[in-house]
């Protein structure tokens, strides 16, 4: 019978993560999908910057990685940007095979609008495993931005996380989703920030933000409603690399304690 574990030991965390086994005398040939974080150097995961740190090659996702974070490595540094998935898997196949530590880095966490599953499926055609290391999620980064939590009791228990159609997907959700009321954080919508705000069922006063280069030195906030964010972000020509927060959780006012502190253990 199948033995469960071996299926999530091969898919999940591997706690060997960073050691480079031996199989039959030979390196494993495996590739390490590290997550940056949202930009700010120091907010990479230990074992991420261990990674870099050991790496021989290190290929990442150049619009939204920090430069500054490929201070942790002495490998050779490759941008991404331009290259076909067949490009970038062939580049660590030819790695891999000379025996090298590659790791493919990108922005935030790559399990959010990473496109790790087709680069993992490409490379089992060369027989090369993914270790990943989560990141920390530029949605996140936001909320510190922000300076809010993106649930908060009494305002919005939920977090909707989506994007807006563009090349790479026909049609969005977004307007079906808003209709929920619940804290709405959107990827990936930047340049469509007017569209996004015509689209949404929000009354025009809903709170909504948006974060750019959350973390980063540059960091921008801009905060308004539902009625107004989309000529703010204009205005301060805003194209690029930002979150949309959408909900009563931008204005933080109005919200329940949620009694998690100062209460008798029996009743938690
Ligand atoms: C391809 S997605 C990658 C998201 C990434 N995996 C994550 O977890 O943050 C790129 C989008 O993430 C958002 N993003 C990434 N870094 C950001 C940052 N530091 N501040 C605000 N938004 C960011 C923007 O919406 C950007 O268009």
């Amino acid at each position: 019978m199948k033995d469960p574990k071996s299926d999530s030991a091969k898919l999940g965390h591997d706690f060997g993560i960073g050691t480079e086994k031996k199989r039959n005398g030979q390196m494993e040939r495996k590739v390490y999908f590290v997550g940056a974080g949202p930009g700010n150097p120091k907010l990479i995961t230990v074992l991420g910057r261990e990674m870099l740190e050991k790496a021989d090659l290190v290929i990442y996702a150049g619009s939204l990685v920090n430069p500054e974070i490929l201070n942790y490595t002495k490998g050779k540094t490759v941008d991404s940007y331009g290259l076909t998935l067949e490009e970038t898997t062939k580049m660590i196949a030819d790695a891999v095979d000379l025996e090298k530590v590659v790791v493919r880095l990108h922005s935030g966490d790559p399990s959010l609008y990473g496109a790790i599953i087709e680069q993992m499926e490409e490379l089992k055609k060369y027989d090369i495993r993914v270790e990943r290391i989560s990141g920390v999620s530029s949605v996140f980064a936001s909320a510190v931005a922000l300076g809010t939590q993106l649930t908060l009791n009494g305002i919005s228990d939920t977090l909707i996380i989506t994007r807006p159609a563009g090349k790479t997907m026909e049609k969005d959700l977004i307007t079906e989703l808003s209709a929920y009321n619940t804290t709405m954080a959107i990827f990936l919508g930047t340049q469509k920030i007017r569209e996004i705000m015509e689209k949404v069922r929000c009354p025009k006063d809903t709170p909504a933000a948006l974060i750019f280069h959350a973390s980063w030195e540059d960091e921008k906030v801009i905060t308004g409603t539902v009625g107004d964010i989309a000529e703010k972000v204009e205005d301060a020509g805003i194209m690029r690399s930002a979150m949309i927060i959408i909900g009563g959780v931008v204005n933080p006012i109005n919200y329940r304690r949620s009694h998690l502190y100062g209460m008798a253990p029996k009743s938690l």
